[in-house]
């Protein structure tokens, strides 16, 4: 703790330099802050790693880069983000696999996890193809995904992009956030559509197990 007479020096001071008083120093808030750096993480994501447990390669794409399963969203409310297949990206991949598991981990401040939503498209055959005699595999493995996902015997591919759904970790007591997890959604078209403590987002997270996070589950 700094000593009252000093801050109220540099309060001083600033109210000086902006012309007003110092008591609107202390109470303006950072306001378009938090929307701004969802804008960047939403920018960012398609260089942020994909999460996921690593598939093992047949020996002629084991030169791949790592691939993560695209998963289907377990959440089956619309207005969430249900009913949609997703890749999960972080600069955090390694400590977020650590949730839920012995080891004790906390998400590092700036910890960005972004769901990268996409329509599911019924792909036709009961199985998932092989990645390798799929057209436009080479594509999808360079994004760090196969993207496929199963459910009940059917196999669905990515469609159309639906999306970015994005948590950021701040210092806790940050305002407009979820004791320090800001929230964020970007549309398809790279808009920040809802940044901050949104409550669409914390009526459920609030109730994950891991301090706002569900972890990863494997479908
Ligand atoms: C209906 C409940 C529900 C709502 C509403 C919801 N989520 Fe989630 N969210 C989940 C569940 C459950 C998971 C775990 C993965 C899964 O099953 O999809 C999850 C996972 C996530 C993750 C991965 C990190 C983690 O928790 O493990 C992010 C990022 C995320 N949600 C962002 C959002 C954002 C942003 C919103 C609001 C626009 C939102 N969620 C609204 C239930 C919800």
């Amino acid at each position: 703790m700094r000593p009252a007479r000093r801050r109220s020096h540099g309060l001083a001071a600033l109210a000086l330099l902006c012309a007003c008083s110092a008591d609107e120093v202390v109470t303006a808030r950072a306001d378009g802050a938090i929307e701004a750096m969802i804008r960047s993480a939403g920018g960012a994501a398609p260089e942020l790693p994909v999460v996921g447990p690593h598939l093992n390669w047949s020996p002629f794409l084991c030169m791949m880069p790592p691939a993560a399963r695209a998963l289907h969203s377990t959440v089956e409310a619309e207005d969430g983000h249900g009913s949609k297949i997703y890749a999960l990206r972080s600069n955090q991949g390694e400590a977020y696999m650590k949730l839920g598991t012995e080891e004790e981990v906390e998400l590092p401040l700036f910890t960005v996890l972004v769901k990268e939503a996409f329509a599911p498209v019924l792909h036709a055959g009961e199985n998932a193809p092989s990645p390798h005699s799929t057209p436009g595999w080479e594509l999808a493995a360079s994004q760090g995904y196969i993207p496929f996902a199963e459910r009940d015997g059917l196999t669905y591919r990515t469609g159309a992009p639906r999306g970015l759904f994005v948590m950021l970790r701040l210092p806790e007591g940050t305002p407009d956030t979820m004791d320090g997890w800001a929230f964020g959604t970007v549309d398809a078209a790279g808009r920040v559509t809802g940044a901050g403590a949104m409550e669409s987002c914390i009526r459920c997270h609030r109730t994950a197990e891991y301090s706002g996070l569900f972890g990863w589950r494997e479908e």
